[in-house]
């Protein structure tokens, strides 16, 4: 435990000491089981492995100045899940179940919890997948919730600093009115080829746009766009994008700083209008981007040209770590305080 290097951790599995799962059966959610399993025993036909009935979320708990846990807008991650099973047929995982197992999962593995100033926080990983057997095409009986946790340090290398990006048109995450507006892991299969081939090619990650005419920006591989452009706050309306719960914050945090919030379509072309480009999510946190490279026609997109990010993006990330961290009050009521 000594030996964890808070300040250079990156994003990735890290073994924690529990685990909480509850199992629908029958009709009704088992009470939730503590374990210290990493692994989780499963039938061979469960409707998860086979028509990718899954979901999963992604939320952190940050350790504030006040020696205080908090956990970022808990019921937000709880609800889309609610909206992901409901789009993949499976069973819902009720409020207050999905409450308890993140609370405990935090509770319970509170020494892994990175020191504030550190720039680590807490990833709260929520899983829930089809576990009955079937083998014809249709939902599972049986699900199983399960929740990890585990320190992370930023998603993409360059945390804070400037990033590049990649924008292609071969590949896309989803469909208009297929599933790209929930987390399901099929959106991210369907992704990998692109973002590896991004990494080879020395981009941070992949920028997908429209499925259907390839005009407007969607968003990137892990996380929402925005794009600056004088007081405004300019972010994609698409249907094959997941409602970012750190974008709609982003958009309440800018509007009180006085900007006006544009929910619209971005076309490609509008790139060379933006003062700032980042990209936003609860593991890419707010990572600025300085350079975006469309890999068809080799056009590219530069920001930050003193290499650091721009003052509205530095200026919102500084309030909503602020508010993460107990460093800005939480007048949205935010955050939950682990006891
Ligand atoms: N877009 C995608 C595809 C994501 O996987 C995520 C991560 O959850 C986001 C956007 C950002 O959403 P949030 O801010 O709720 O984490
Ligand atoms: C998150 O931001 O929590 C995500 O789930 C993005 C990525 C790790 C898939």
């Amino acid at each position: 435990m000594n030996t964890i290097d808070w300040k250079n951790l990156p994003f990735g599995y890290f073994k924690t000491d529990y685990n909480l799962r509850s199992y629908y059966k029958d009709g009704k959610w088992s009470e939730l089981e503590v374990s210290t399993s990493e692994y989780i025993n499963l039938h061979m036909a469960a409707t998860g492995l086979h028509y990718g009935q899954e979901a999963f979320e992604g939320l952190k708990a940050f350790m504030g100045i006040d020696g205080k846990i908090r956990v970022f807008r808990m019921d937000e991650n709880g609800i889309r899940m609610q909206n992901s099973a409901k789009g993949v047929m499976m069973e819902e995982v009720p409020l207050d179940l999905f409450r308890e197992a993140v609370i405990k999962g935090v509770t319970l593995n509170k020494k892994y919890v990175p020191p504030y100033g550190t720039g680590a926080s807490l990833y709260i990983r929520p899983i829930l997948f089809g576990s009955g057997a079937e083998v014809g095409v249709k939902p599972a009986k049986e699900y199983l919730f399960c929740v990890f946790v585990g320190p992370v340090g930023p998603y993409f290398k360059e945390g804070f600093n400037p990033c590049k990006m990649q924008i292609v048109r071969d590949y896309d995450r989803a469909a208009p009115l297929g599933t790209g507006n929930i987390k399901v892991g099929g959106n991210y299969a369907a992704s990998l080829r692109a973002i590896m081939r991004a990494h080879d090619e020395g981009f941070a990650s992949a920028l997908f746009l429209d499925a259907i005419e390839k005009k407007y920006i969607d968003e990137a591989g892990p996380a929402n766009f925005f794009g600056i452009k004088g007081n405004s706050y300019i972010t994609p309306k698409s249907d094959s994008i997941l409602p970012s719960i750190t974008n709609k914050s982003l958009c309440i945090l800018a509007e009180e700083m006085g900007m006006t919030i544009e929910r619209r379509h971005i076309p490609v072309e509008e790139l060379a209008e933006f003062d700032e480009v980042g990209a936003c999510g609860t593991a890419a946190v707010i990572s600025p981007v300085c350079k975006i490279v469309d890999r068809d026609s080799g056009k590219e997109y530069t920001y930050c040209k003193n290499g650091k990010a721009g003052t509205v993006s530095t200026k919102l990330y500084e309030k909503l770590k602020g508010i993460q961290e107990g460093t800005e009050p939480d007048t949205h009521g935010w955050t939950y305080i682990i006891e």
